[in-house]
C-alpha cells in the first residue's frame, strides 16, 4: 500500500524541515519527500494545515500490564497513546510481577506485538521487585529489549544501593530513571506543602523531598560518571541544582511533564482526586521555573508520566486516592493550548522535547523525516479545538484533571510503520 501526504507543513528539528512538503509512504517506509508528488496507485491523505512531524516518544509511560489490567492494559494503552499522537512508548516496570528479569520483559514485547498498536519499550527494575535492596539483572534485561531501569513510583532510598545500580548499568549502558522522593520527608504527605496545603488542610509533601534525593543522586552519578534520567522533575531547586550539575559536566537527563507545566497546586481545592498526583502540582513559582528550565536546555524532554487509575482507586476522599493522572490522550493538546498558542514554547521545540530528545536519552537513533526512515508520523491540527472528555479516552484509567476544560491543538493523524493507526482521535486498526 502507498500513502501520499499532501501539502501538510513538515517540521522535523533533526533533518532542519521547517516548510510544506508532500511525503511517500511505502512498506512501512518514508520513499520521498517532495513538493507536488503526483503517484497514481496511492492513497492521498490531505494534510493542508497540519503540522507533519516524526512520530512521537514517551519515554514515561504506566501500562499496567501484566498484573493491573483492571486499570489499564497494552492494548488499551497503546490505543490511548496513538489517539494522543505518540508512536512509541517506553513503560514502566511497577506492574505484577514487576519486570525484574528477562521472561517478563519478554512478555511485554511478545504482548505489545500481539495486542499493542504502536511500538512499546519496556524499562526494567534497578532493584529485585523494586524493593530497594538487591539489584535487578540488568544483562538480562537488556538482552530482552530494556532501553532503561527504574523503580519508579518508588525511591531507592539506600544509597549504597543507588551508588552499585550506577555503576553497574553504566556497563551496558542504561540510563538509571529515578523518582526522587525521599520518603522520611514526603511522608504521608497529599499536596505541595505550602499556602494551599494549609488552607485546604491537606498534608504537604515539601519541595525538599525531591531536592534533596535530586542533590544525592547528582552527586552519586558525578562519582560514578553514569548516566542518570530524573523522572519528572517538579520544583524550581530541582531545575537548579540539574543547571549546575550539568555545567559541572555530569552525565544527567531529566523530564518535566505536561501537568507540572501548567497545573498549580490551587485547583486541588476542588478535593478532587484526580489532581492528585506524586510529585504534587506545584506553586506558580515552580511551573515558571520548569518552562525556563527547558527553554534553557537544562530540562531534556517532556513525558506524561501516564498513571492510569481504576474509578475505585480515585473515588474517595483525597487522602485515600491513588497518585497519577491518566495523561496520554491529552498531553500534546494541553502543551499546544497552554505553551505553543500562546508563545512560551516554540512548535519546533514541543516536537524536539518528544522526538529526538527521548531518543538521544534513551540512545535511539532519532525519528526523521527522510527518505528510507520508518514512517512513524505524528500530525497534529493545530487550529482544532474540542473539550477534554475521559468518557471518550481509550484508557481505561478516567482521572484527568483537564476534563471539562476546551483546548485547541490536537493529533490529528498516528501513523505507525506506515499504517494509519489514529485519525482525529479514533483508533482506525
Ligand atoms: O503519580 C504517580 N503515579 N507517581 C508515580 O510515581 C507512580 C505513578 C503510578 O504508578 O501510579
Ligand atoms: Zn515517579
Ligand atoms: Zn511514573
Amino acid at each position: 500500500m502507498k500513502l501520499l501526504i499532501k501539502n501538510g507543513h513538515l517540521l522535523d528539528p533533526i533533518s532542519k524541515i521547517d516548510r510544506q512538503m508532500d511525503i511517500l509512504i511505502e512498506n512501512g517506509c518514508i520513499q520521498e519527500l517532495g513538493e507536488k508528488l503526483e503517484i497514481e496507485d496511492a492513497i492521498q491523505i490531505d494534510a493542508s494545515g497540519k503540522i507533519v512531524c516524526p512520530g512521537f516518544i514517551d519515554l514515561h509511560v504506566h501500562l499496567r500490564e501484566p498484573g493491573f489490567e483492571y486499570k489499564e492494559d497494552i492494548a488499551s494503552g497503546t490505543r490511548a497513546a496513538a489517539a494522543g499522537g505518540f508512536t512509541t512508548v517506553c513503560c514502566m516496570p511497577n506492574t505484577d510481577p514487576v519486570i525484574d528479569n528477562a521472561a517478563v520483559a519478554n512478555f511485554v514485547r511478545e504482548r505489545a506485538l500481539l495486542s499493542g498498536v504502536i511500538h512499546v519499550l519496556p524499562i526494567g527494575c534497578i532493584t529485585r521487585q523494586q524493593e530497594g535492596e538487591l539489584l535487578s539483572p540488568m544483562a538480562e534485561l537488556v538482552a530482552a529489549g530494556c532501553v532503561g531501569v527504574s523503580d519508579d513510583g518508588k525511591p531507592v532510598m539506600n544509597a549504597r544501593i543507588m551508588r552499585n545500580a550506577l555503576d553497574y548499568a553504566k556497563m551496558f549502558p542504561l540510563p538509571v530513571m529515578v523518582h526522587c522522593e525521599d520518603e522520611n520527608l514526603s511522608w504521608e504527605g497529599q499536596m505541595h506543602e505550602g499556602y494551599y496545603s494549609t488552607l485546604y488542610g491537606l498534608r504537604g509533601i515539601p519541595t525538599l523531598a525531591e531536592e534533596t534525593m535530586i542533590a544525592r543522586d547528582l552527586m552519586l552519578a558525578e562519582y560514578t560518571g553514569a548516566h542518570l534520567h530524573i523522572c519528572h522533575v517538579s520544583t524550581a531547586g530541582s531545575v537548579q541544582l540539574i543547571r549546575a550539575a550539568k555545567q559541572k559536566g555530569v552525565a544527567v537527563t531529566c523530564e518535566v511533564t505536561p501537568h507540572h507545566l501548567t497545573l498549580t497546586d490551587e485547583i486541588v481545592g476542588d478535593y478532587d482526586p484526580d489532581t492528585k498526583v506524586n510529585p504534587p502540582l506545584r506553586s506558580q513559582k515552580h511551573l515558571d521555573a520548569l518552562l525556563e528550565g527547558l527553554q534553557d536546555g537544562t530540562i531534556d524532554c517532556i513525558a506524561t508520566d501516564h498513571a492510569p487509575h481504576h474509578w475505585e482507586d480515585k473515588d474517595c476522599e483525597y487522602n485515600m486516592a491513588a497518585f497519577g493522572i491518566s495523561g496520554l490522550e491529552t498531553a500534546v493538546a494541553v502543551l499546544m493550548d497552554r505553551l505553543v498558542r500562546s508563545g512560551k514554547l516554540e512548535l519546533a521545540e514541543l516536537v524536539r522535547f518528544f522526538t529526538s530528545a527521548p531518543a538521544r536519552i534513551l540512545g535511539l537513533a532519532p525519528p526523521v523525516l527522510a527518505a528510507g526512515a520508518a514512517a512513524d508520523l505524528t500530525i497534529i491540527d493545530p487550529d482544532i479545538e474540542k473539550k477534554v472528555d475521559p468518557k471518550n479516552f481509550y484508557s481505561k484509567g478516567k482521572n484527568n484533571p483537564y476534563k471539562g476544560m476546551h483546548l485547541k491543538g490536537w493529533p490529528w493523524m498516528t501513523i505507525v510503520d506506515g499504517e494509519i493507526i489514529a485519525h482525529d482521535g479514533k483508533i482506525q486498526v
